[in-house]
């Protein structure tokens, strides 16, 4: 049955006092369709965990939460796990089940809020690892006929912080089960950040999937603000890409600016940085601001507006365009 006028403050991480004129939570494929047919003439919003979106008004339409739940393991070779996992799952307790099991290959994504449906929306990544890596078919409901359909790896497109579904297939599908092929044998990438460093310290000798998870879930809560005590969704912005012949004239002029080398000539700036040196880092406006620890992160310290902080955020990106010539983009969504 829909809801009317449905509070959304405690399904989104900023916190944002929003509401949905219409909110239904699904937990199977039949009872998603019957929504939308229902819901044909509504504006819709297919809400996750809520993690990577800023509402900035109230939703005049439909929210459809996703509460499909299941974890299973489908087949099994000498080297790999398929395991199917239902959208509405939360991601990180799926981590978990999968170090449980032994299933190696997404101990690098611990603790990233959200739903696993969410996950290949934007190809979720962190400390060295992208979703993609583990990723094998998803299925999806095409909004306009109530159809499931399958996508391969390759019908994703996935890219940095990218998929198909952000691109030519926005709005269109809606996410029901993602597949990943796990493996039996890990491959650790403990070369990112601090990870080595923080197994060091915790006395780990030989790494193993936990000890590489419990490492990450450290590092992060030492650097990322818990939604739970302070309204955020991860970084604000993705970090930008640039031509390395570009770079090379800002590193004339601003000689600490890091970059990481890509293929194709192009550098990738860590747009923290960049904030950081537009002097916005720890800034506070009223009860919202910047991060104190990390710039990337827009917060909402209770009782912000969205449409504020989206104000705060084209002004920084004004800013860095202002001070270094570049674009910064949003990761977050903004409704
Ligand atoms: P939502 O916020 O609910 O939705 C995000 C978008 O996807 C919306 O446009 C929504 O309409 C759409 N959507 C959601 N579910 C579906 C579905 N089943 N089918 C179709 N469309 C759907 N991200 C990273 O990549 N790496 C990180 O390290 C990281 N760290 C974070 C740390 C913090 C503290 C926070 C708050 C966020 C972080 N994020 C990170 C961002 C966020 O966790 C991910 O983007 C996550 O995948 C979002 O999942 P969600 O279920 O909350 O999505
Ligand atoms: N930096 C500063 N000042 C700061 C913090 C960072 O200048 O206060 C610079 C430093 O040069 C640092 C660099 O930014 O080396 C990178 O910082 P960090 O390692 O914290 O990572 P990030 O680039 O800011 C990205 C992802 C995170 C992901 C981490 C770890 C994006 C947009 N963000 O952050 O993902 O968890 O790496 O892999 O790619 C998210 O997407 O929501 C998210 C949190």
């Amino acid at each position: 049955m829909f809801q009317k006028n449905v509070a959304l403050k405690t399904f989104n991480t900023f916190g944002i006092d929003a509401y949905a004129s219409e909110f239904f939570a699904f937990q199977t494929t039949d009872e998603l369709v019957k929504a939308l047919k229902e819901g044909k003439n509504s504006e819709l919003l297919i809400l996750g965990g809520g993690s990577n979106l800023l509402l900035t008004q109230n939703f005049e339409g439909l929210v459809l939460k996703n509460e499909f739940k299941g974890i299973e393991l489908i087949k099994e070779t000498s080297d790999h796990f398929w395991v199917e996992v239902q959208a509405g799952e939360n991601w990180h307790q799926f981590v978990l089940t999968a170090i449980e099991n032994g299933w190696a290959g997404v101990e690098n994504l611990s603790l990233i809020p959200g739903t696993v449906g969410a996950a290949p929306m934007q190809n979720i990544g962190a400390y060295g690892v992208e979703v993609e890596q583990v990723f094998d078919h998803l299925t999806a409901v095409e909004i306009e006929t109530g159809k499931t359909h399958q996508f391969t790896h390759a019908d994703c497109q996935f890219g940095y912080r990218e998929s198909v579904f952000k691109k030519e297939l926005k709005s269109k599908f809606i996410i029901t089960s993602v597949t990943l092929r796990l493996n039996k044998t890990p491959e650790f990438n403990t070369s990112y950040g601090a990870i080595q460093d923080t197994l060091n310290e915790m006395g780990v000798k030989e790494p193993n999937i936990k000890a590489v998870s419990d490492a990450v879930i450290a590092i992060r809560q030492s650097k990322l603000p818990d939604p739970k005590e302070i309204g955020n969704a991860g970084s604000f912005f993705k970090n930008p890409t640039i031509d390395k012949l570009d770079y090379e004239g800002l590193r004339a002029e601003f000689p600490s600016i890091p970059g990481y080398q890509l293929p194709e000539n192009k550098v990738k700036v860590p747009a923290a940085w960049l904030i950081e040196q537009a002097g916005w880092k720890g800034k506070t406006f009223g009860n919202i601001g910047v991060h104190k620890n990390q710039p990337l992160v827009l917060v909402n310290y209770g009782g912000g507006e969205g449409a504020k902080i989206r104000d705060l955020a084209f002004e920084i990106k004004a800013s860095v365009a202002a001070t270094f010539g570049i674009e910064l983009n949003p990761e977050v969504n903004i409704i």
